[in-house]
């Protein structure tokens, strides 16, 4: 029965393995040849490992661009012309908009290279080559090390391979650990400092649907925007020059005209942030059950209050759209993530996993009480995790609190390192400020303050709860929320406006130094601060330091025992590959989802003077006489979004959806709801990345924007027809 058992158990996993092959995992560019080639090609790929990643030749790594660090982009021609997501430009597009100018609503489509704009702070980076520097950054370590000895040894070595690096001006060393700190990668960087907005489709088109069809399949939103890089003399990268020229890129990307059926070979390359595929079934309950119940709690509260005033006015709802957006897509996915744990059981599997990890264990395995160990560690930490989730999701809310945290940095300065230190951090944070009250509405803020304090208190233990922000401390009742309070402290805070503000950053730095303390708002938020960090962050932080080390050796200890099973390294904003299949999936019982959408969809979808789902006239009349160029289907419909299997996060937003040739064929920028735990426990039945399709894109750009000098430096191909003319010629 054991034995029966135990072979049971086993050809799951081997069968699951199975099943994942093409789908599962985020690899690395240069590992390809070695670990995953052979699978590409039978899955449908013709070009080579060595045609994605290349350190002789231009190859399509020399394409993939981390774009400002948290999405990614992809160069589409030969003058530097940069493809992301609409959502990822959204800051910068707002930035340039005002209720006069206003390129959110209407869109931006520049018509020479001088009617581009620039985005001070925005960055393009490339990544130039990866090295394995796992030996050196290793050495010395053992196992027998507490957490600190282990991560000083490590910071030594890092120093050391930092400094073996000759690196250009323009060059940055990236060293990063890989399988919870088993491996280590340096990857060298070439930044680009001048990004200009070329393009953009109204949001009617690159969000629409917004924040109700976020993370949901059917879509139909064309979340696209368009860039361009900028050089300076020798195609080196500059500081923002009106001298400066587009950039030449090593390589760039053809656009395939035509497109993609289900079980075509997809992949996509870009900046996955950040996964955890190999918790204990213990952590990621706490995070299905305690963690994200908060969190979703608290954003949907300062949601409820931003839309209630978004909704009245037309000024309010361009000032808080951003934030708006942001707040509620990590809102969303939280709840699509727990979702998905439930619907393919995914605690069960972690127990049978961790049962059979056991069960192979030799009896004198150091790795026998681990699970138990860790198990432990983490309902010691759940409070405290609780507790920082509630006082990082409050000060991330309320805006005022998160900006005190500018205020206490010049306090820090001037009281550490005098008055021309304060000077200069001043300077340092002058765009910040601005930025801040451009978008800042005191009303809506004290709203959520009140409410989210209230949350805060009532939901955490007594001894998160600082002694100034006790009930009995304020004379409140036991039952009165926080509202009166909230909105008497934005009364007397000279911060919740902007000229009392500047009055007193124009002060000297003694004086404004003084002031900024004795403001009641800027006081209750450092003391908040300080208590934080004394009852939650540090034995948070000490709790947390003991598991790292023990996923560390978890990690490894999962690699041994399973040797069947393929691992690759958790997303760490690094430069990664996932390949899979066009795919449909079935959400639930008796459902099965198309995996393309089309134009007639978004007109289905259409709801005249709606905030999410109103369309511009002139995409209804292309509608209306099928004007849709070369970029419709072999069928004469026009494809919009369409699914596969490609295993991707946050991070992989404008990411290239590659063909089997390297031809771009679409623009990743979502997952499917119930697939998004896929950063916990990817499950191939499930788990599915959404994509723009190219032809809807180029569709936008040159049929609805008549754009056709963005068209024009394209290139637009056919490998689809041509392979089919070569195999034909072949065997002739
Ligand atoms: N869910 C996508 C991502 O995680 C898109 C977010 C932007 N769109 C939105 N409606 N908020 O980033
Ligand atoms: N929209 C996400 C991003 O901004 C990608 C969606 C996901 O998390 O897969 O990176």
């Amino acid at each position: 029965m054991q034995i029966n058992l135990r072979f049971f158990v086993l050809s799951i996993f081997v069968l699951t393995s199975g099943i994942c092959i093409g789908g599962e995992g985020m690899w690395l560019p240069q590992l390809l040849k070695l670990l995953n080639e052979k699978e590409m090609k039978s899955m449908g790929m013709k070009i080579t490992a060595e045609d994605i990643y290349s350190i002789n030749k231009g190859s399509l790594k020399d394409a993939i661009v981390h774009f400002g660090g948290f999405c990614t982009s992809e160069i589409i021609s030969p003058n530097g012309l940069l493809l992301t997501n609409h959502h990822c430009g959204y800051g910068q597009i707002q930035s340039h908009s005002s209720v006069e100018n206003n390129l959110i609503k209407h869109g931006f489509w520049a018509k020479s290279y001088k009617e581009e704009l620039p985005n001070p702070g925005l960055t393009a980076i490339f990544i130039d080559y990866i090295d394995d520097v796992t030996q050196k950054a290793l050495a010395g370590v053992n196992d027998k090390m507490t957490p600190s000895e282990r991560q000083s040894a490590i910071d030594k070595n890092l120093a050391e391979i930092r400094k073996s690096y000759e690196l250009k001006s323009y060059q940055n060393l990236i060293l990063r650990p890989f399988f919870d700190g088993n491996q280590y990668f340096a990857f060298v960087t070439t930044t680009y400092k001048d990004v200009r907005l070329v393009g953009a489709p109204p949001e009617s088109i690159g969000k629409f649907g917004a924040d109700t069809d976020n993370w949901v399949w059917p879509r139909h939103t064309g979340d696209f925007a368009l860039f361009r890089i900028y050089a300076g003399p020798n195609n080196e990268p500059a500081d923002y020059s009106p001298d400066n020229v587009p950039y030449k890129p090593k390589h760039y990307l053809p656009i395939s005209l035509d497109g993609v059926e289900e079980n075509d070979f997809t992949m996509v390359f870009g900046f996955p942030g950040r996964t955890q595929q190999y918790l204990p079934g213990s952590a990621v309950k706490q995070i299905v059950e305690v963690l994200n119940p908060a969190k979703i709690k608290i954003r949907e509260t300062a949601l409820n209050i931003m839309d209630k005033y978004m909704r009245k006015d037309e000024a309010t709802k361009i000032k808080y759209a951003s934030k708006y957006a942001s707040i509620a897509n990590a809102w969303k996915k939280w709840i699509g993530e727990n979702l998905g744990i439930k619907q393919t059981h995914a605690l069960k599997k972690k127990a049978d996993y961790e049962a059979e990890f056991q069960k192979r264990l030799s009896p004198d395995s150091p790795y026998k009480s681990l699970l138990e160990e860790m198990n432990t560690l983490y309902k010691d930490i759940e409070p405290y995790a609780l507790a920082r989730d509630y006082y990082g999701e409050t000060t991330r809310n309320v805006e005022l609190l998160d900006f005190m945290s500018t205020l206490r940095r010049l306090v820090n300065t001037y009281e550490n390192n005098g008055a021309d230190a304060y000077q200069k951090m001043l300077k340092q944070s002058e765009e910040g400020i601005a930025e801040f009250y451009k978008d800042f509405d005191s009303k809506i803020d004290s709203e959520k303050f009140g409410s989210l304090l209230t949350l805060y208190v009532d939901n955490l233990d007594e001894r998160f709860v600082p002694l100034l922000l006790r009930r009995s401390s304020l004379g409140m009742s036991a039952s009165e929320d926080f509202s009166k309070i909230a909105e008497s402290m934005y009364m007397q805070s000279d911060f919740s406006e902007e000229m009392a503000t500047r009055k007193i950053l124009a002060k000297t730095p003694a004086e404004a130094v003084a002031l900024i303390k004795s403001d009641p708002f800027y006081s209750l938020a450092a003391v908040w601060a300080d208590f934080y960090n004394k009852e939650i962050s540090v034995p948070y932080n000490n709790i947390k330091k003991e598991i790292d080390l023990k996923q560390a050796l978890y990690t490894r200890a999962q690699m041994e025992v399973f040797k069947e099973k393929r691992f690759y390294p958790d997303a760490n904003s690094t430069m990664r590959v996932t390949y899979g299949k066009v795919n449909g999936y079935k959400p639930r019982d008796a459902v099965y989802y198309q995996p393309v959408t089309y134009l007639d969809g978004v007109l289905e979808k259409y709801v005249p003077g709606d905030y999410e789902f109103d369309l511009p006239s002139k995409l209804i009349e292309l509608h209306e006489k099928k004007d849709y160029g070369r970029y419709a289907d072999k069928t004469g419909k026009l494809p919009v979004c369409f699914i596969g299997s490609n295993h991707t996060t946050g991070g992989n937003s404008g990411s290239p959806a590659i063909d089997a040739y390297g031809n771009l064929i679409g623009l990743n920028f979502d997952r499917v709801w119930e697939g998004t735990m896929s950063d916990m426990n990817y499950d191939p039945s499930i788990c599915r990345n959404i994509m723009v399709d190219a032809r809807y894109i180029l569709f936008i750009i040159d049929k609805f924007a008549g754009a056709s000098n963005l068209i024009d430096e394209m290139k637009l191909v056919h490998p689809k027809s041509l392979s089919q003319t070569k195999s034909k010629r072949g065997k002739k």
